[in-house]
């Protein structure tokens, strides 16, 4: 008797070693996949390289990457989905699926909404943050938030998060922030920048250029009818300087070293956004008014100064009125 209590608890005892070892192995695997990035730069995780995410879940996550990296495939004009959106991939804007340190990434999405935010003066879900880069970004309608398709794209960012604890922004996260010049941002000389870096790709009338089957972008537009429309965030001179500075020329610059100054970055913003592209109804925008960024472009506002100043700048008078 006292032999078989002797074998069953040292069978239970290799048993529980055995979880444990697992459950530990697990732990490693997903440390490796997701490391703890608050103090050094973030990069966002490879499916291919998380062992430790399977099944349904898993091909959710696969299906996400594809729609944000050619969305266009499946949702843009000639889309195998539906047909709701611009011709533009949201990886046009969120580079490498949105996993890109200073390239507007999603490395804080998971981690920080719900959250409220000024412009619609609500708290906002990531089904409602995704829903405004469609009918804004892609100048589309937004996607059910039923459908398959957002299922899974909110799956991908859900797991490209997965390592930011819950609150915290990592260092890379977003849009690199520019300091503001003394001048206002110049569209002369931005049209300069513009010929000399970014015509060979976006073109000469910044239409791009698309793929031979027409179903997605080489080089995305950057204004015209297939670009994104005056209510996007590209649109604001802070937010596309920034991503500039960090990314274009495209595989030339990056945060480390960038091709362009901070002079250039604001004033091919300043070209690109005084072109023609299509406009969006925002007057249910900043439901508090006080509440807009300086760089937004449309009046009301509780200060006095002009929307050209507000577009172009120069901010710091505008920064100096709501600091007092
Ligand atoms: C034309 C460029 C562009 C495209 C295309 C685009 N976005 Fe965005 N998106 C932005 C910019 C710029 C911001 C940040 C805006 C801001 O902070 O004001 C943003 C913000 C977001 C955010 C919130 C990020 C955060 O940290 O708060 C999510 C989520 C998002 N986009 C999802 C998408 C999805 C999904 C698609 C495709 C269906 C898409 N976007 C297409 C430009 C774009
Ligand atoms: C070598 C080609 C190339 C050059 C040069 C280049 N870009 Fe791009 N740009 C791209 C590509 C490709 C993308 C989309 C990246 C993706 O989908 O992965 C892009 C995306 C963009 C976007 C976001 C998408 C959109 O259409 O709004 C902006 C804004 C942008 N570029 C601005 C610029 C500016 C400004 C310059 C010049 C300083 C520039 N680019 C130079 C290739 C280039």
């Amino acid at each position: 008797m006292k032999k078989m209590h002797f074998i069953l608890l040292a069978v239970l005892a290799l048993i529980m070693v055995r979880l444990v070892s697992m459950w530990f192995i697990r732990l490693q695997d997903k440390m490796a996949v997701f490391p703890t990035t608050l103090d050094s730069t973030w990069h966002g995780p490879s499916i291919y390289v998380d062992n430790t995410t399977k099944g349904e879940e898993r091909e959710l996550i696969i299906y996400g990457q594809e729609l944000i990296v050619h969305t266009s495939r499946y949702l843009g004009p000639k889309g195998s989905v539906a047909k709701i959106t611009s011709g533009m991939n949201c990886q046009n804007c969120h580079l490498q699926g949105g996993a890109k340190a200073w390239g507007n990434n999603y490395a804080a999405v998971f981690s920080t909404y719900p959250k409220y935010r000024d412009r619609s003066g609500q708290k906002e879900t990531i089904y409602k943050r995704v829903a405004d880069c469609m009918e804004r970004s892609l100048n589309g309608t937004p996607i059910d938030s039923n459908s398959r398709e957002f299922k899974a794209m909110y799956a991908y960012i859900k797991w490209l998060g997965e390592g930011v604890p819950k609150g915290k922004k990592p260092h890379g996260s977003g849009i690199q922030k520019l300091n503001f010049l003394d001048r206002a941002a110049d569209p002369t000389k931005g049209h300069i920048v513009y010929v000399q870096h970014c015509q060979s790709c976006h073109g000469s009338t910044g239409e791009g250029l698309m793929t031979l089957d027409e179903k997605e972008y080489t080089y995305p537009p950057l204004w015209g009818n297939n670009s994104y429309n005056d209510g996007a965030g590209l649109f604001r001179l802070s937010n596309f300087a920034g991503y500039v500075k960090s990314n274009m020329p495209f595989q030339i610059a990056t945060h480390q070293k960038p091709t362009l100054t901070d002079e250039q970055c604001w004033d091919v913003a300043a070209f690109v956004n005084s072109q023609s592209r299509p406009h969006k109804d925002q007057s249910k925008d900043w439901p508090n008014v006080a509440k807009k960024p300086i760089d937004f472009a449309f009046a009301p506002f509780v200060d006095s100064f002009s929307e050209k100043q507000h577009k172009y700048g120069p901010y710091k008078p505008i920064q100096q009125f709501y600091r007092q």
